[in-house]
């Protein structure tokens, strides 16, 4: 199959882009959409054999549920249950921050077809406010599933060109909107009714971050899981996720390195500083630097999966990882390099 890619650059194209995807999207095919916070991989939610298409694309197991995104917050009756005990919260989490990187998990309504949640009982929502996303869906009219457009365990694209290495040749049309404005993928949440604060669990930590939360209920994260241990409450957080093809070692300390005669190494580097003892462990094939000078958060987020790709490039035998703070953004950008890291754990 042959790989369309349209740009958004200028209105013209935007729209040609827009009414293209549309018509696809209407028609029972997947396409790939820019989000702000990764690529996603689209399809009609109430169409079976459409969301078939993405798991075959993906190669994703059938136990992996997919996110459904809405045209706008009200549409949100159509395709989930708001139970009583928990509207209160709820509302005043998604008034607070839809559109934006925040995923639910509520009661699913029969509108959705059990593709889409693999048999779960439950449905992962939300509202992107990524502006040509905001296009499309409105010109579908309706709900579009759209898990990350990467094939499954694969680093999570932020670019078109990105889409394209994953899955070009297998999907008619990636729509080019730009590099992603958050760069991970959205904070997943549940909420459970308690007194006298709710709780909200954390099921993937993301660009909303624990502290954003607070004001809304008691926050927690919620258990991380080993494949070994069985499916962990998100089914696709598998402990060995974002994986790139080179092995990547998470050096929680640079004292914990020695390097291998002949082996040549790349260094994704925080915030490519000499004192936090990383630049010279060993003469890298390559550097890169995820927040240059000042260790900012937001900015390593952004750039996060884009120079992971770049590394697992660039040939080297291994990349080392220095670790990110474990607070706010940095947890779940901790997270993303943990998984990453995993398959080469000892
Ligand atoms: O930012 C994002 O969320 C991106 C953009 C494209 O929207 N999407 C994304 O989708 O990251 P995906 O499929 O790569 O990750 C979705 C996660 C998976 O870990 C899946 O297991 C979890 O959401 N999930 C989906 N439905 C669920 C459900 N009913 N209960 C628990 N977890 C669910
Ligand atoms: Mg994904």
């Amino acid at each position: 199959m042959q790989t369309q890619i349209i740009s958004t650059g200028f209105e013209d194209d935007a729209k040609d882009a827009v009414r293209q995807a549309a018509d696809l999207l209407r028609a029972g095919e997947i396409v790939a959409l820019p989000t702000e916070t990764v690529y996603g991989l689209a399809a009609d939610a109430f169409n079976a054999a459409a969301v078939a298409k993405v798991f075959e694309a993906k190669e994703r197991p059938s136990f992996d549920p997919l996110i459904v995104h809405l045209p706008k917050p009200s549409a949100l009756e159509e395709v989930a249950d708001l139970p009583e005990e928990i509207a209160g919260p709820v509302k005043k989490i998604l008034n607070k921050f839809w559109p934006g990187p925040l995923t639910i998990i509520l009661p699913k309504k029969d509108t959705i077809p059990d593709i889409v949640t693999s048999g779960q009982p439950t449905v992962a929502v939300r509202h992107s406010k990524d502006p040509v996303f905001k296009r499309v869906i409105k010109e579908v009219g309706g709900p579009l599933a759209a898990p990350s457009a990467n094939r499954f365990g694969s680093i999570s694209p932020t670019s078109a060109a990105a889409v394209e290495e994953e899955l070009g040749g297998r999907i008619p049309l990636i729509v080019d909107g730009g590099a992603c404005s958050e760069g991970l993928e959205s904070t997943i949440i549940r909420v459970e009714a308690a007194e006298p604060k709710s709780r909200i669990f954390i099921l993937r930590a993301g660009p909303i971050t624990k502290e954003d939360l607070r004001e809304f209920g008691k926050v927690e994260f919620a258990p991380r899981l080993s494949p070994d241990d069985g499916q962990p409450e998100a089914p696709g957080q598998l402990a060995s996720h974002y994986s790139p093809r080179t092995p990547l070692r998470l050096l929680e300390s640079p004292n914990d390195f020695k390097p291998e005669d002949g082996k040549r190494y790349a260094l994704l580097s925080y915030r490519n500083q000499p004192k936090d003892g990383y630049l010279e462990l060993t003469e890298y094939e390559k550097i890169a630097v995820l927040s240059p000078g000042s260790g900012k958060l937001p900015e390593a987020a952004v750039r996060f999966f884009f120079l992971l790709r770049e590394l697992d490039e660039s040939g080297v035998d291994e990349i080392i990882a220095e670790p990110i703070p474990n607070r706010g953004l940095g947890v779940a950008i901790r997270d993303r390099l943990s998984r990453a890291a995993y398959s080469t754990v000892e």
